[in-house]
Formats: C-alpha cells, sequence, structure tokens
C-alpha cells in the first residue's frame, strides 16, 4: 500500500471494533445471532442522511435485482448489505481499510447475507476487477479521502460495462473556505481533498460519464447534522451509533461538520452518471 493510503488506512482503522459493535447491540436487546441490515442501520451507515440516504441513491440510481454492484470504499458494508437485502442484487464492496473490511464480511455472516455480498481490501484507484464486470458502481463518502479524481473516475468507467451507471454520494468544497478540522473523514487537511460540485460534475464528464441526475443535498445535511448536535449536547448519545467508528474526536467532529455546512464551508450532492 502506498505510503497516503496508508494514513488513510491508519485514519479509519480502530481495534475491536465488532466487539464494541456487538456490545452496544446486545445493550440495545438485540439478538447478535440473528441480526437484520436494519439493526446495524444507525452504525454500518457512515455516511451524512445515514440510510435514507442510502434508500435515495438507489431510487435514483433505479437500482433492481438483476445488477451486479461495486460499492467502492464500502466501510463496514451497510450500504452494500441494504441493496442486496431489499434488491437481491450481487454486491462487491472494496475498501482501504482492512479492519472495515474483515468486519463487513462478520456483518454479513451475521445477516445471512454471505451469499450476496462479498468483501476485498484495495485501493479505489487500483480496482482489483475486470473491465467491464459491474452494472452498477457505487460510492458514498469515499472520494473525499482521494486527490487523483481523475483516476478514481476513469478506474470506476473501466470496469462498469458500457451504458452501467455511476452513482455517488459526495462532500464538496463550497465557497466558505476549508473545513473544519477534524471532519469525519480526516484528522487534518493532509487526507481531505474536496473539490467544488461543478469541477466534479466536469472530471466525470471528462472522463467519459454523461450525467443522468444530480441533487444538491446540502440543506438536508445541515437539518440533520443540526439534530445530531443537539442529541450530543443534550448528552442523548444511543449506545448504538456513528460515534463508535469515530471515536473520541466525535464530539468534536460533530460541532466542526455543523460549522463547516452552516458556513458553506461544504456542500454535499448526489450524482447518477452513465458510462457513454
Ligand atoms: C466515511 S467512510 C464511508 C464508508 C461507506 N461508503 C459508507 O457510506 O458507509 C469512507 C471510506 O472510504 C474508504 N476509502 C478512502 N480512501 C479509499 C481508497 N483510496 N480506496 C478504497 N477505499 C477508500 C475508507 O477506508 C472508509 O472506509
Amino acid at each position: 500500500m502506498s505510503q497516503s493510503a496508508q494514513v488513510v488506512a491508519d485514519y479509519y482503522g480502530r481495534r475491536a471494533l465488532g466487539d464494541v459493535i456487538l456490545g452496544a447491540l446486545k445493550e440495545t436487546g438485540k439478538d447478535i445471532e440473528h441480526l437484520t441490515p436494519d439493526d446495524l442501520a444507525p452504525v454500518d451507515e457512515f455516511h451524512s442522511g445515514g440510510r435514507n440516504a442510502t434508500v435515495r441513491l438507489a431510487q435514483l440510481a433505479e437500482i433492481d435485482g438483476s445488477q451486479r454492484v461495486l460499492d467502492v470504499g464500502c466501510g463496514i458494508g451497510g450500504p452494500s448489505r441494504y441493496l442486496a437485502s431489499k434488491f437481491g442484487c450481487q454486491v462487491n464492496g472494496l475498501d482501504l481499510t482492512a479492519e472495515f473490511v474483515a468486519l463487513a464480511g462478520m456483518l454479513a455472516q451475521r445477516t445471512r447475507l454471505a451469499d450476496k455480498v462479498t468483501y476485498r481490501q484495495g485501493n479505489a484507484l487500483d480496482l482489483p476487477f475486470p473491465d467491464a464486470s459491474f452494472d452498477v458502481v457505487w460510492s458514498q463518502n469515499a472520494a473525499m479521502n482521494i486527490a487523483d479524481r481523475d483516476r478514481l473516475y476513469g478506474e470506476m468507467r473501466r470496469v462498469l460495462r458500457p451504458g452501467g451507471r455511476l452513482a455517488l454520494q459526495d462532500v464538496a468544497a463550497g465557497p466558505g473556505g476549508e473545513p473544519y478540522y477534524p471532519t469525519p473523514w480526516a484528522s487534518d487537511k493532509s487526507i481531505s481533498f474536496l473539490f467544488p460540485p461543478q469541477s466534479t460534475r466536469a472530471a466525470l464528464e471528462r472522463t467519459g460519464f454523461r450525467v443522468v441526475a444530480w441533487q444538491d443535498t446540502t440543506q438536508e445535511a445541515l437539518e440533520q447534522q443540526t439534530a445530531r448536535a443537539k442529541a450530543l449536547d443534550s448528552g442523548s448519545l444511543p449506545p448504538l451509533g456513528l460515534h463508535i467508528l469515530i471515536g473520541e474526536a466525535f464530539p468534536t467532529v460533530t460541532k466542526n461538520m455543523l460549522r463547516s455546512l452552516q458556513e458553506q464551508r461544504v456542500q454535499l450532492f448526489n450524482a447518477v452518471v452513465e458510462r457513454v
């Protein structure tokens, strides 16, 4: 792994995450031998908007059960398990962080989805899959750690069949300046690479994609982050939540993300683009 990729993997990787998550599930009264994707949604949808955002992107991308899907930067696998269980499609997940990949596999076993979802460790800039092997490439909140967007989108296009679709949820640079660090994706700017939405759109078009749908979701993200910051202030954090993945920086990260959204330092968007 390159040195810069290792810094990103070290940022996300936390030991014994599986035990902490299973412990929190037990605390909320779940039977950890019979888990459903819904049981895990508070902790395994590691992006703005949580499960609702995944449902929304799946509708926008017109996901159906016949598709072979690749989730790039799949994290611990919440979106991939949702797509597999809701639509019945086969999903491959790829992530840089080995701990996340191992945990995604364990959670697939415990939700009895191991025949539908497969995870492997790897870099989005060098996808370990043949040309034209997927109908859909999916990625939520992963590109913020990736500077070389032309290469990222080029790899995503390569593994898509002609006419296949790329479904993206991403954080973009806003006009207000740098985000406040730490953010949910980076402790400092050395591993954070945000670009304005219009330059991302131009990069996708330059790479050989046609834009099918583009949605600005900044306002929803702001509302959700406001609610999250309020819950934090009132001390009412549930046992199972993203604080488990983010760790002790969670209170600072939550407040920073709210300020960054309020001051238009970050924007969020969903996009569906088609390989031409
Ligand atoms: C904020 S998490 C989002 C995880 C998942 N997409 C979700 O929404 O639940 C970002 C993920 O991107 C992964 N990532 C960052 N850079 C990557 C790269 N170059 N290749 C593969 N995965 C990467 C990280 O390891 C992390 O799991």
